[in-house]
């Protein structure tokens, strides 16, 4: 089988960390986040995946080598000369996805979830309608794609579909994860077109697009808060499936993952839903909660941070005060006894004033 993953887009609501890193390969559970995606699809029998790519494809092609040798399968770049946004990149890709008569999985990269590919190919073909849209419920619909089945919301066929509702439709959205016959190649251009307002309407209207209930856990992670709370989420979830993953201990609080190159002093008090990425070290009588530490950064001793992230080879002085969704990007410095409330602090820039009300550091 075959996948397209709707790679592009600046990821600009995830920044600082997407100014140096794209998206996609930003690490989630200490594994870049297309990743999660990469490894449920290939367990579901896909063996070619297509990376629809408008920014960076260098640092992409990089970073992919390295799991196709290791799963055994094909990754395409295919690359667009200028953002095609959700749809265009199928039509781009269309000599792979039409190879065969099989239906292909399409995915925004940055949702994070249970993934149910099995489940989706089962209840695709017992339709038999041209595509599955994989539907979740949130609080706040008006975000996302928002979706009203037929009779009354008893049938899976789709009757309308809006993309970021002004008021309130249903609670019921687009997860970001579809199955399509190729068939549905025929409705798209090679141009800048979104699948969102302009193939899905369309296709509800012809009775030949279908949704499916997630039943676990969803989250878009491509902003910060969302990210840590996805994160929260995706840890209870690897609490259930695999809790030998997780750290345990007297400093341990509720779900940690730890890196097992990371290093963590002593007398501190380290979670809830908190994760240490590899070569991490964490001074002595350091408590961190809702808080994600990523690769080469050092946390000194008495530093207080909740609801944070901190980006790459960064540090977090000693009693530094890190706090509501600040977000360190690449090498940061956050000196002794600093307070942070919301900063947005850029790549290799040093903190040493407080920022006591939510604000970008350039
Ligand atoms: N290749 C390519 N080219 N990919 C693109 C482009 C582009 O021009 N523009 C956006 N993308 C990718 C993004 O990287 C992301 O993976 C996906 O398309 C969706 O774009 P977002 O910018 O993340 O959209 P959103 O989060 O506002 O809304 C989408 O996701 C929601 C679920 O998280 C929509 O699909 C909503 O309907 C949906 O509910
Ligand atoms: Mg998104």
């Amino acid at each position: 089988m075959k996948a397209l993953i709707l790679v592009g887009g600046f990821g600009t609501r995830l920044r600082p960390l997407t100014i140096t890193t794209p998206k996609p390969l930003v690490e989630f559970g200490n594994k870049p986040m297309i990743v999660h995606q990469i490894e449920a699809l290939v367990k579901a029998g896909v063996k070619d995946i297509v990376l629809a790519v408008s920014y960076r494809p260098e640092a992409m092609v990089k970073a992919m080598k390295k799991y196709e040798d290791e799963l055994g399968i094909k990754i395409h770049f295919s690359v667009e000369d200028e953002p095609l946004d959700t749809a265009g990149p199928l039509a781009l890709a269309a000599h792979i996805l039409d190879k065969d008569d099989e239906p292909f999985f399409v995915l925004n990269s940055d949702v994070i979830c249970e993934f149910i590919f099995e489940d989706m190919i089962t209840f695709h073909k017992a339709h038999g309608g041209e595509g599955t849209i994989l539907v979740t419920k949130v609080d706040d619909p008006s975000k996302y794609g928002v979706v009203v089945n037929r009779d009354d919301g008893k049938s899976s066929s789709i009757e309308r579909f809006v993309e970021k509702p002004t008021e309130f439709i249903s609670n019921k959205i687009n997860a970001g994860i579809y199955i399509f016959n190729p068939a549905i190649l025929k409705r798209i251009e090679v141009r800048k077109m979104s699948i969102e307002k302009e193939v899905f309407p369309p296709m509800a209207a012809d009775g030949q697009i279908h949704s499916m209930e997630l039943p676990g856990f969803w989250m878009d992670v491509g902003q910060p808060k969302d990210f840590l709370t996805g994160t929260g989420l995706w840890l209870t979830s690897v609490a259930k499936k695999t809790p030998q993953v997780l750290a345990s201990g007297p400093q341990f609080v509720g779900h940690v993952l730890v890196d097992p190159t990371a290093k963590v002093g002593q007398n501190c008090r380290i979670g809830p839903n908190v994760v240490l990425g590899p070569n991490v070290v964490i001074g002595d009588g350091v408590r961190l909660s809702r808080t994600v530490v990523l690769a080469d950064s050092v946390v000194k001793d008495h530093a207080w941070v909740q609801s944070t992230i901190i980006g790459w080879q960064s540090t977090v002085g000693r009693w530094a005060r890190l706090e509501n969704v600040t977000v360190l990007g690449q090498d940061v410095h956050i000196s002794d006894e600093v307070f942070c409330n919301g900063a947005r602090v850029l790549p290799h820039k040093s903190v040493s004033a407080n920022v006591s009300e939510p604000q970008i550091i350039m």
